[in-house]
């Protein structure tokens, strides 16, 4: 009788271990497999051969591919490498997943939606990309599930950490160099904290792994599935949260100042802009709220929300002084 892939060591084969939810993801995957994590340079998302050559050698159970482009502004001039990274590479890592019998974890974007909906987006929605990156992280997802290979494709959005480049140090780095910040008021969606997406997969990893004597019991959850942090917010909002948040830890412990690379904080105020007076390159949704209510009848997952997710991040991370690196760099 085959070993149930609870019974047998597990092997990852993770993608983007230096990216904001693959730094997570490589912290916590030991716990359930044994995980081969090469970086860019190993094995470049571009480079069709190198993956299937990759998957070939290392025959991993299991893809979690978190590399991406994500740069969603760069990938409006930039069409050919984002649909190759976003698109391509993952029809191929599940062209090849499918061929050993492996499954494939994959994270997509609340930029699949156009933003005209008002109340949460559900994952039997429509989707509508409005930027390149939107149409290629879109596409990627539709090569997955062309492959008939079992998958779960997790939709996220507004991911951000203590470490890499995202709003959140953003904001920390403007607060210490400028009086008055505009931020955009009228985009809403959920911040989510690169931590608690990669908490939830490998809970739901474990889950589903420990699930029965089935051989592939991915194939009975294969789908596409919402994992946001709870509630909604505006980036005009989220600003203003983070900078309270920094004020109010930076009374009561001294890691703020090492956070923001010893300067103090000098921001006094927070303009609320509209999306028309902050242009980029790319458009963004109005409205990007995903409902999460998939993933808890699936696996019985509830994020928390976006604010208590904050803090968390806050206390836990900045409190061991992890900020320190991350903006310093
Ligand atoms: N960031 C967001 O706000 C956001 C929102 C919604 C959904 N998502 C999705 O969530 C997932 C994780 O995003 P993230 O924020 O963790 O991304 P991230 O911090 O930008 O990390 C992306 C990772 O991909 C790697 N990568 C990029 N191009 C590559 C290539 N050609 N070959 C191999 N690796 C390559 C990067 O390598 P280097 O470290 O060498 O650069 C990095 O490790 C992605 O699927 C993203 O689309 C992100």
């Amino acid at each position: 009788m085959p070993a149930t892939l609870a019974q047998m060591k597990l092997t990852i084969l993770l993608t983007g271990k230096n990216g904001q939810v693959g730094t997570e993801l490589l912290r916590l995957l030991p716990g359930i497999g044994e995980v081969v994590a090469p970086d860019r340079h190993e094995l470049n998302l571009l480079d069709a051969d190198n993956l299937r050559r990759a998957v070939r050698d290392i025959r991993p159970q299991l893809i979690v591919n978190a590399a991406a482009y994500t740069a969603v502004d760069a990938a409006e001039t930039d069409e050919a490498n984002a649909y190759a990274i976003n698109a391509s590479a993952p029809g191929v890592l599940a062209k090849e997943a499918k061929k050993i019998g492996a499954a494939i974890v994959h994270y997509s974007t609340d930029y699949v939606f156009d933003g005209s909906k008002r109340a949460p987006y559900d994952e039997g929605d429509p989707a509508n990309p409005i930027s390149v990156y939107g149409k290629t992280k879109f596409a990627g997802e539709q090569a997955i599930r062309n492959c008939d290979v079992p998958h779960l494709i997790l939709r996220t959005a507004w991911v951000y950490s203590t470490r890499g480049r995202n709003f959140l140090l953003t904001i920390l780095r403007l607060a210490t160099e400028r009086q008055e910040l505009r931020i955009v008021r009228d985009q809403l969606g959920a911040p989510t904290w690169s931590r608690e997406i990669a908490t939830s997969t490998a809970r739901i990893l474990a889950q589903v792994i420990g699930r029965g004597n089935r051989a592939s019991p991915f194939s009975q959850v294969s789908g596409t599935y919402h994992m946001t942090a709870g509630g909604e917010t505006t980036w005009y909002d989220f600003a203003s949260t983070i900078l309270d948040e920094a004020s109010r830890l930076s009374r009561e412990i001294s890691w703020l100042s090492a956070a923001t690379g010893g300067r103090p904080l000098v921001t006094r105020r927070i303009i609320p802009i509209t999306a028309e007076e902050y242009p980029t390159s790319a458009a963004r949704p109005a409205y990007s709220v995903l409902s999460n209510s998939l993933l808890t009848r699936a696996f019985g997952i509830r994020m928390s929300d976006w604010h208590t997710q904050l803090r968390h991040a806050f206390s836990l991370e900045c409190k061991a002084q992890q900020m320190t690196v991350a903006c310093k760099s």
